[in-house]
């Protein structure tokens, strides 16, 4: 069959006027704007309206939509007690997907696709996501929930909500690094997902729902928990050199390294390196940078011929346990990040769109005589 491309490598399926990747040269931008400057200037809510409207807003404008997205911090009534009614040992990012997607139940017109209500079902499933996660993970813990802030801006509430006391600015600062780090990244898969899904016109919340499910697996955004669990498995910076040739040998892929798009060494991962070697000397975790660099330098001599260099969920691993997140929400956080992404990209579908349908190449056999069960 023509132009079968296993997993759609090299395949152009859609247009984006949202971010821009480069993998030969290692260029990221939104909107034309090199991700390295909006990680130095800008905020979350700042980048989410950049690619929502393709152009930084002024002042007034984001005022007026960060004061739209904080309204929208509190979950719509009957919310919690659904949450609270999961059992508390769901893995969160089951529980991101279940309650995200339920979000749709009270909405009054969750199908409205038309554009300006598809943007404000995003706006409000942005604004819950972290409420839901920072609840949920106070639930599990028996810990009382805690109201959202609405005099906070997005990274720096959630950390309130998720430890009961505001971050330092430093914390808040970092978390919010690591949303605009993560918001959007051309045609991921996850992005995929979403798109695939409302091309059949059908919803926000289920475009936004596929999504989730896509993004937990550990080829994409899981992989950052893999890289966690990784530098724990090290027992310490000098056995981190062993430890990978080790599982190179094995052929095992080491987690954070590689991507389909990257050749080079992905920006992001540039910028948080920096945040997470700044990051460990002040929480006291320094022997985790350090594994990390030493795990880096031993890739860079086995496989940087191969272009495989750590990607975006390397460094953030250590920047997310030095901010005090636990381990299992790491990718929840990417989900929120993400949803900016996701949302902007089903409205640049449902605004030109046509129907995903790809072909497949059928290779099983033809002309089978049914056999009767009896015969079977
Ligand atoms: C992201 C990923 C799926 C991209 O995969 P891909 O484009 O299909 O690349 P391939 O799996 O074909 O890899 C090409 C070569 O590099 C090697 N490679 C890729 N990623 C590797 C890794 N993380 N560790 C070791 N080797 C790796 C492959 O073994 C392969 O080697 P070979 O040509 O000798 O067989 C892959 O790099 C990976 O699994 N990385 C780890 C998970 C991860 O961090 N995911 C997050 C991405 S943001």
């Amino acid at each position: 069959m023509a132009n079968f491309a296993k997993g759609l490598e090299g395949v152009v399926a859609a247009q984006t006027r949202m971010s821009y990747i480069d993998g030969e040269k290692g260029i990221l931008e939104y909107v034309g704007i090199p991700i390295g400057e909006l990680a130095s200037h800008s905020t979350f809510e700042e980048t989410v309206f950049l690619l929502w409207n393709l152009r930084l807003p002024r002042q007034a404008e984001l005022d007026a939509f960060t004061k739209e997205l904080r309204s929208r911090y509190e979950l719509p009534a009957g919310v919690l007690q659904r949450l609270t009614a999961l059992p508390k040992n769901a893995e969160p990012m089951h529980v991101m997907r279940t309650m995200v997607s339920s979000l749709a139940l009270n909405d009054a017109d969750p199908n409205n696709i038309e554009l300006e209500q598809a943007r404000k079902k995003a706006l409000a499933m942005l604004a819950s996501a972290p409420t839901l996660l920072a609840a949920f993970h106070r639930y599990r813990t028996g810990q009382p929930i805690v109201a959202p802030d609405t005099s906070l801006g997005l990274a720096e509430n959630f950390l309130y909500m998720l430890n009961g006391k505001k971050p330092t600015p430093t914390m808040a600062k970092a978390m919010d690094v690591c949303l605009v780090l993560h918001t959007d990244h051309g045609l991921n898969n996850s992005t995929f997902a979403a798109r695939v899904v409302v091309s059949t016109l059908s919803d926000m919340y289920s475009a936004i729902t596929a999504a989730i499910g896509s993004l937990r697996g550990p080829l994409h955004g899981g992989a950052n928990e893999g890289v966690m669990k990784m530098l724990n498995q090290i027992p310490n910076v000098d056995a981190a050199e062993k430890f990978v040739l080790d599982r190179l040998e094995k052929k095992d892929k080491i987690p954070g390294f590689g991507h389909r798009v990257y050749k080079a060494y992905d920006p992001r991962a540039s910028h948080l390196k920096v945040l997470a070697k700044q990051l460990a000397a002040d929480t006291g975790n320094t022997d985790l940078y350090e594994k990390s660099t030493r795990i880096e330098k031993t890739m860079e001599s086995a496989v940087a011929a191969k272009g495989i260099y750590p990607n975006v969920d390397f460094y953030s691993a250590t920047t997310y346990h030095c901010i005090g997140l636990p381990l299992d929400l790491f990718t929840p956080m990417f989900v929120i990040a993400r949803i900016g992404g996701w949302a902007g990209h089903v409205v640049e579908q449902l605004a030109d769109n046509r129907l995903f349908r790809p072909s497949v190449d059928y290779v099983g056999a033809h002309g089978v005589k049914y056999t009767p069960m009896n015969q079977r």
